[in-house]
């Protein structure tokens, strides 16, 4: 694997000065690898490159022979499922069972935006007598794209499936904490025909290559993934040159249990949906939201459950793994610590496995009783497994609690009432509502996004293939 190279213009290379950075694996905190430490100059050249392929056969190919080539793509991950399976969860220390699920979510991304790509079409519009009038719809040329380490092979199908597709050249700059798998699929989209310039891949840090690409004055839109910190610059650096930005910047997501739900059933999928990738999951629902008559039954039985769980490295494949770098786990250890100077009562913990190696970056899943509302466990992203309980009064009082953190990404909503259902659903501020479950096994056909500090700009579905394309209106006068 060329995981110490770029890969600009249809070929590997080293980074323009020679630089690599280690990869560390983090069940175990060892070296596993090294990865290029992409410079600016190397983002001018994938630039460059992907503008000539934009320019050149790639944007002159038939939409019919673009969706070949990404079904041919997600064909390819599909007959590498193992080898990328076992790379993904060494990368991220994600159990083995959820690294499946990604590569397979991986491919299906490609099988999708594949079929997508040649229907994907313009409308006409009736206007003034002996005028005729045509919306094209077309690529937005060069789209450059900055995701996160928590999942590094759907993040590659969800961008550059939906951007390919629109018939856009790519340059991305996958995360330095994980990004083999990207590497990987680079090869792999390298070996089904992908044309010279197409996809571009420079791994690097954040505050380099990733810095580089957002200001870069060539790009026709940048989509990014990750903290609203960084969010922030990325948009403030790309109106400079005016670039439109789609940005997913996470959540605090609520799961609102009503007293007609089936608790059981609400139970193993709101834990399922929390330790899911070890709580570093932009959609995780982090903040259970329980009726107030209900409050105690309901938390003894999701205590009971919660304290079955278990966290250790990725080939135990238990329900946790490790979070992602010492940073994250002094990051999520610091919740934790403040909470307990706070005085807030831990209802039950996991435990971390005997075999968990000592230099992995473990944490225990902990479940928090009675968060007070302005407390930051109800309001700020952990990005680790870590559930806060909060008790409501009535369906009015759940929506104003489900709305009132900065994030607006996804609700799970648990009631047995139809009309109940409704309500709520109109109610919440988030992309998307989940009724009776919650999170879809990647749900690559569903459009995903966030209001307020969850960011802008829809991807997954046919909405990305809008995002990602740009309508131009033709008006002829025919007489
Ligand atoms: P981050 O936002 O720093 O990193 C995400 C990506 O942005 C990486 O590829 C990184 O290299 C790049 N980046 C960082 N600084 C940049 C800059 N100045 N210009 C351009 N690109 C830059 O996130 P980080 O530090 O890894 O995690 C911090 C917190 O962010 C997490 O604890 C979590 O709360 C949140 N986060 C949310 C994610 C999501 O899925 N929405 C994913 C990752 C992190
Ligand atoms: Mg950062």
């Amino acid at each position: 694997m060329k995981a110490e190279s770029v890969f600009i213009d249809g070929s590997w290379r080293k980074s323009s000065n020679g630089q690599t950075l280690d990869m560390v694996a983090p069940s175990t905190g060892e070296k596993i690898g090294v990865i290029a430490r992409g410079t600016a100059e190397d983002i001018n050249a994938a630039v460059a490159a992907a503008r000539k392929a934009f320019e050149g056969v790639w944007g002159q190919m038939p939409a019919v022979e673009r969706g070949r080539l990404l079904s041919k793509l997600g064909q390819a991950i599909l007959d590498h499922e193992d080898e990328l399976t076992d790379l993904e969860a060494l990368d991220t220390g994600k159990p083995l069972k959820l690294a499946r699920g990604d590569i397979k979510a991986a491919a299906r991304y490609f099988e999708y935006y594949g079929g997508a790509a040649d229907k994907l079409h313009g409308e006409t519009i009736p206007f003034l007598s002996g005028y005729q009038v045509m919306i094209l719809r077309e690529p937005r040329g060069v789209t450059g794209h900055i995701i996160p380490w928590n999942y590094p092979a759907q993040m590659f199908g969800r961008a550059l499936g939906a951007a390919l597709a629109g018939g856009n050249a790519t340059v991305m700059k996958p995360a330095e904490e994980a990004c083999l798998s990207v590497i990987r699929l680079t090869e792999l989209a390298a070996d089904v025909g992908f044309p010279e310039g197409a996809i571009n891949i420079v791994p690097g840090v954040g505050e380099e290559a990733g810095a580089a690409l957002s200001a870069h004055p060539d790009l026709d839109l940048i989509s990014f993934t990750g903290s609203p910190e960084v969010g922030t610059i990325i948009q403030k650096t790309a109106a400079d040159n005016h670039v439109p930005c789609v940005l997913e910047l996470g959540g605090k997501s609520p799961q609102i249990v009503f007293p007609d739900a089936d608790q059981e059933k609400a139970i193993e999928s709101i834990v399922g949906a929390l330790v899911q990738n070890t709580g570093q999951t932009c959609s995780a629902g982090t903040r259970v939201l329980i009726e107030r008559s209900i409050y105690d039954d309901f938390m003894n039985a999701l205590t009971k459950r919660f304290k079955q769980l278990q966290a250790g490295p990725h080939d135990l494949d238990l329900n946790c793994g490790p979070v992602i770098s010492k940073a994250q786990q002094e990051r999520v250890l610091g919740f934790l610590e403040r909470a307990e100077k706070d005085g807030i009562e831990v209802a039950a913990q996991g435990k971390i496995h005997e075999k968990a190696p000592e230099g992995g970056y473990y944490v225990p899943p902990t479940l928090y009783r009675v968060v007070p509302r302005d407390h930051e466990l109800a309001k700020e992203e952990v990005f680790g497994p870590v559930l806060s309980a909060i008790p409501f009064d009535d369906e009015a009082d759940a929506i104003r609690l489900a709305n009132s953190t900065d994030y607006g990404l996804i609700a799970g909503i648990w009631t047995n009432s139809g009309a109940r259902q409704m309500r709520l659903a109109k109610g919440v501020r988030v992309g998307q509502v989940y009724i009776n479950g919650y999170g879809a096994g990647g749900g690559i056909e569903l459009p995903f996004g966030g209001f307020k500090k969850s960011g802008h700009g829809r991807e997954k579905g046919f909405e990305a293939l809008k995002e990602f394309t740009v309508t131009k209106t033709v008006v002829i006068n025919h007489g």
